[in-house]
């Protein structure tokens, strides 16, 4: 279903104007995440979606209706809503919980329940979970119970009004992967807010960047915001390493790997006073032995530095560059979809990359930010980084 802002405007009762003529179309079965500094008009926006808001001024069309023209209560069940803190009502258990709008449209409550115990699936959590109540649950199952709750009525848009912002990096890191998944097999159409610029370009198929005042900054994909802010404020909120951000949209196609001295786990290895990387009997990475170290006996893990992140060999510049930056040996690992050894990649051979491409990165900071956001067209590409 295509969401289309048309010169939409929020004044609330107190004069304050909280949303300036948005206009924007969001395309059916994408994602649109809204992201801006606080106060910038975001949750209005979007909850002028589902009429929790009236505008003040121009109109909001789902699929070309108006939604002025739909019962709220309707319109709603239509559209699931996720919030931070989950929003679970705190009394009924989880199945309770994920079957509230099924039970609201007329299921019967053991049909509601059997969707509530496959949406637990559908969201990562075990069956066994359904019977707890949502103080008994993690903030990460917390929130996933909420997903899954916004998604039982099967509603073909999804507002999620910073939904994870609350969890901790890690936990957050792995709900945006089961949301971008969740999002190729479901094909919803999503407006999400975030502050988080890292959070909108890793999630959204295109990024509203709002100012306060609630004025539209910039619509564009995350590659164009990144690339060409259009003015100040949009080249500041995405920040100075947006160049590096960038890479997560450039591919490493012509990237040249090197051969990599190895010593294999187990084996007696010589002196040497060069890395070496120690491989596994599967050549998968388990880390570095330094130059001029000495091994007593046989290659074992204790003997070894650890590595840093691995770059998966097909996937985005950033990964390689996080690699190559992350390693002891200044050397990024480079490994195939089994996780064995392809070669290693220096930072030097990620910037000639850039070099060669000059008009698709605007600047290539070196203050690498660790947490890899990649996100790329290569469906196989990995944002969870694994660690040799
Ligand atoms: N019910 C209300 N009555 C009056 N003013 C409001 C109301 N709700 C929000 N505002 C004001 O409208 C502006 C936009 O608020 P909104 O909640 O949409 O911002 P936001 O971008 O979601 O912020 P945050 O990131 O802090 O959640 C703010 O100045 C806020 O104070
Ligand atoms: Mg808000």
């Amino acid at each position: 279903m295509t969401i289309e802002f048309r010169g939409v405007t929020k004044r609330y009762e107190d004069g304050a104007l909280a949303v300036d003529e948005l206009s924007l179309t969001v395309p059916d079965g994408s994602m649109t995440v809204f992201v801006g500094p606080s106060g910038c008009g975001k949750t209005t926006s979007l909850r002028m979606v589902n009429r929790m808001v009236e505008p003040t001024g121009g109109e909001v069309l789902l699929d070309g209706r108006n939604v002025r023209d739909a019962d709220p209560a309707e319109l709603r069940r239509g559209i699931g809503y996720v919030i931070q803190h989950a929003g679970l009502f705190p009394h009924r258990t989880v199945l309770g919980n994920i079957a509230t709008v099924p039970m609201l449209s007329g299921w019967s409550r053991r049909s509601a329940r059997r969707r509530a115990g496959e949406l637990l699936d559908t969201v990562g959590l075990p069956a066994e979970l359904g019977s707890r109540y949502p103080a008994q649950l993690s903030g990460g199952q917390q929130q996933r119970v909420g997903v899954a709750r916004a998604l039982a009525a099967d509603p073909p848009v999804l507002l999620m009004d910073e939904p994870f912002s609350a969890v901790d990096p890690v936990v957050r890191e792995g709900l945006q992967d089961e949301l971008l998944d969740l999002q190729r097999r479901l094909g919803k159409t999503i407006v999400f807010v975030t502050h988080d610029i890292d959070e909108a370009v890793r999630l959204g198929d295109r990024v509203a960047v709002l100012r306060v005042g609630g004025r539209l900054a910039q619509y564009g994909t995350p590659a164009d915001v990144l690339r060409h802010p259009v003015d100040d404020f949009v080249a500041e909120f995405v920040g100075k390493d947006r160049g590096y951000r960038g890479l997560s949209f450039l591919s490493a196609g012509d990237l040249e790997v090197d051969d990599v001295a190895t010593a294999a786990i187990g084996s007696v290895p010589e002196d040497s006073d060069e890395w070496r990387l120690a491989i596994d009997a599967e050549r998968r990475p388990r880390g570095w032995l330094a130059p001029g170290s000495t091994v007593d006996g046989r290659l074992a893990e204790v003997d070894l530095v650890a590595g840093g992140s691995l770059y998966r060999r097909g996937t985005s510049l950033r990964g390689a560059l996080d690699a190559a930056l992350s390693s002891p040996a200044s050397l990024g690992v480079v490994v195939d979809d089994d996780g064995a050894t392809v070669g290693v990649v220096t930072a030097r051979h990620v910037l000639d990359v850039i070099e060669r491409h000059p008009a698709s990165v605007t600047a290539t900071s070196g203050t690498a930010n660790t947490t890899a956001t990649s996100r790329t067209a290569n469906p196989t590409a990995t944002s969870r980084t694994p660690r040799a």
